[in-house]
């Protein structure tokens, strides 16, 4: 893809030592910026992911909470900003709401402060497909009624509105999109919190046990981290004044045909266990992404056994 838009450009990341951060910064960098912020406090994001990069002298690496206005004060000129820092995770958003209120709420109207201060030509966002909860209709349309059911759902919601309330009052240009279950090369395995994919592939390849929670026959629309890259560019680079848009592959995998598939390409022979369904867990999620493909030309590159193969170096 061609995104020399960038060049010579302004360019704020947040999240950026994250696993989609740090994809997203990689293919920026390629585009000569003139400038490369990155905040992320290494929560759950590796400096090692983006070591590389922070020693160029065009990047600034800022190690500081997203939430905190002190940490964007150097920062004095700007054309875009791409907002990925989060808290991430369900379950973690019921054991610690405040913390997931500071982060994805206050560090998102941070962002929306820093948008007008430096009048930026587009703020793109990471929301979630956690928004719409459980719903009946399958695919989810972006039209649907939102009905988030964990405090990290009902954040990122939050942000939606925010986004829309300030493209009314002050002309911030923003791009959200909610993401489905990205996976691909740099998801951490070594957290409970962790994508399904990433965890199953350690466990496997590690002949080491593996539960699922509940039947297994959740559906998901798993989608590749280079196509979310996409998805995000595209943003920046269109000319929409407010979007909000689903990111997925557009094809649906139950957990136990995943299971089955990592099975195969891992070598691994045990069975899973079950276990009682998580707080938060939706059964199914589906994504239409005729909106992004017809509005921004969004057309992902990888379905699942392409991305898995490209994931574990076989590709
Ligand atoms: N991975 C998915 O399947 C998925 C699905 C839907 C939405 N998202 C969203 O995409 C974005 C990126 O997710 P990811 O999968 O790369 O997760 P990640 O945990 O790898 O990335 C999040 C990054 O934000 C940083 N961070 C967290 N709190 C911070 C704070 N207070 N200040 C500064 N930095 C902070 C972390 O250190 C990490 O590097 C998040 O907003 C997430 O909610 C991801």
């Amino acid at each position: 893809m061609n995104y020399s838009f960038l060049k010579g450009k302004h360019i704020l990341v947040t999240g950026g030592a994250g696993f989609i951060g740090h994809h997203l910064v990689k293919t920026i960098i390629r585009e000569k910026p003139a400038k490369l912020y990155i905040i992320d406090n290494l929560s759950t994001g590796l400096q090692s992911n983006i070591e590389d990069i922070i020693g160029l002298p065009e990047v600034a690496f800022i190690n500081e909470d997203v939430a905190k206005p002190s940490t964007v004060e150097s920062i004095t000129d700007l054309d875009y900003i791409f907002h990925l820092a989060a808290v991430v995770s369900v379950p973690k958003s019921f054991e610690m709401p405040f913390l997931t209120h500071r982060t994805n709420e206050s560090g998102f109207i941070n962002m929306l402060e820093l948008a007008r201060k430096l009048k930026v030509k587009k703020l793109c966002y990471a929301s979630s497909s956690a928004v719409y909860g459980e719903q009946m209709q399958m695919p989810i349309q972006e039209t649907a009624t939102l009905n988030p059911q964990s405090p990290y759902g009902l954040s990122k919601l939050l942000n939606e509105q925010y986004a829309k309330a300030f493209q009314e009052w002050e002309d911030i240009e923003s791009v959200g999109f909610r993401f489905f279950n990205v996976f691909g090369p740099g998801q951490r395995a070594d957290s409970p919190y962790s994508g399904v994919i990433s965890i199953f592939m350690d466990r496997m390849q590690k002949g080491e046990p593996i539960q699922i929670f509940g039947d297994g026959e959740q559906i998901r629309d798993f989608v590749f981290v280079d196509d979310v890259v996409q998805a995000l560019l595209l943003g920046a680079q269109s000319e929409i004044t407010f979007g909000l848009y689903n990111v997925g592959s557009g094809q649906t995998t139950s957990l136990n045909e995943l299971y089955d598939v990592l099975k195969n390409l891992t070598k691994y022979s045990n069975d899973p266990t079950y276990q009682e369904a998580r707080k938060g867990d939706i059964k199914k999620s589906a994504a239409d992404i005729n909106l992004i493909k017809n509005q921004l030309n969004y057309n992902p590159k990888f379905n699942l056994k392409e991305g898995l193969a490209k994931l574990i170096g076989t590709a």
